[in-house]
């Protein structure tokens, strides 16, 4: 089964660098891995800027990583000023991720992004397991996160898709999908990083082929279930084949996240593979 992925990249590849793992964008560009790709979504910026936790921020794990990196950005002034324009320079397709502590501020940083040219999609980083106790909006029942949803959706140009990504807690993925699709999101992306612990006790979230087939069983049940909200897949995933996995059981496009840590141009080569299947 694969879809047509429509509106959801900005090119004929499915592949998009995923949220927190692409850096500003320029870091990856010096390196060639913006080249072909179909999208790149932004670390999860926040009204106010935060520095993020502390260090270690990122530690391999069997088979993946566990990361703890606190959503440090800029704060959505900053990253108006500083990092968007850069990416609309670049002519890639920009997703700006967000989290805020209330349906106001979700619903004030989503009005200020609709308004800002070059921005294609606002994708909400609903549940963050490396910011558990932040302060952060708490969207892990199904009926907050949809809340979250309709806040950002009323004031949103018709042009900008709203992406949500939800808790990685299998158990209620197809009730949450449900209840974000009615909200009114255009696609769904799973998985976020799952709940973990670094090893000093912080909350952490843990990525990578560790989480493969857990991302590929909520692809697989979120695509099959509830079959009108497109699923943007991310979890796991190192090259073409993980990607095409990941189509193959109902995804419309994949997002590469932390294989980037080892090779930046990860999401690039897999888009040039894709290419080459067409
Ligand atoms: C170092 C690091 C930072 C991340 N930062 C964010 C973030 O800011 N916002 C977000 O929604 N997801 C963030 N994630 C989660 C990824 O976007 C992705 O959902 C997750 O890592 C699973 O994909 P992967 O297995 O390909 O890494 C981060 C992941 C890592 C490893």
């Amino acid at each position: 089964m694969s879809r047509d992925p429509g509106p959801v990249t900005g090119s004929d590849a499915p592949v998009l660098v995923a949220s927190g793992c692409g850096g500003t964008g320029r870091e990856l560009d010096a390196l060639g891995g913006l080249d072909g790709i179909g999208g790149f979504v932004t670390r999860t910026i926040t009204l106010d800027a935060r520095d993020g936790g502390p260090r270690p921020r990122v530690v391999e794990s069997p088979s993946g990583f566990r990361y703890a990196v606190g959503l440090q950005n800029p704060g959505i002034d900053g990253f108006l000023a500083l990092e968007l324009p850069w990416l609309v320079s670049r002519g890639i397709r920009v997703a700006v991720s967000i989290s805020a502590a209330s349906l106001g501020e979700y619903a004030d940083l989503g009005r200020r992004l609709g308004r800002s040219p070059g921005v294609a999609a606002i994708e909400l980083n609903l549940v963050p397991p490396d910011a558990a106790g932040a302060g952060l909006f708490d969207a892990r029942e199904p009926f907050q996160a949809a809340r979250v949803v309709g806040a950002v959706r009323r004031d949103l140009p018709a042009g900008v898709q709203l992406w949500a990504k939800p808790s990685a807690d299998p158990g209620r993925l197809a009730e949450t999908a449900r209840a974000l699709a009615e909200a009114g999101a255009d696609a769904v992306v799973l998985v976020n990083g799952l709940p973990a612990l670094m090893p000093d006790g912080r909350p952490a979230g843990l990525a990578g082929p560790a989480i493969g087939p857990l991302a590929l069983r909520c692809v697989h049940d979120v695509a099959s279930q509830v079959p009108d909200l497109p699923v943007i897949a991310a979890g796991g995933v190192v090259d073409a084949d993980d990607v095409r996995a990941l189509l193959d059981v109902g995804a419309v496009a994949v997002q590469v996240g932390s294989a980037l840590l080892h090779d930046p141009t990860a999401a690039a080569r897999a888009a040039a593979t894709l290419r080459g299947d067409a």
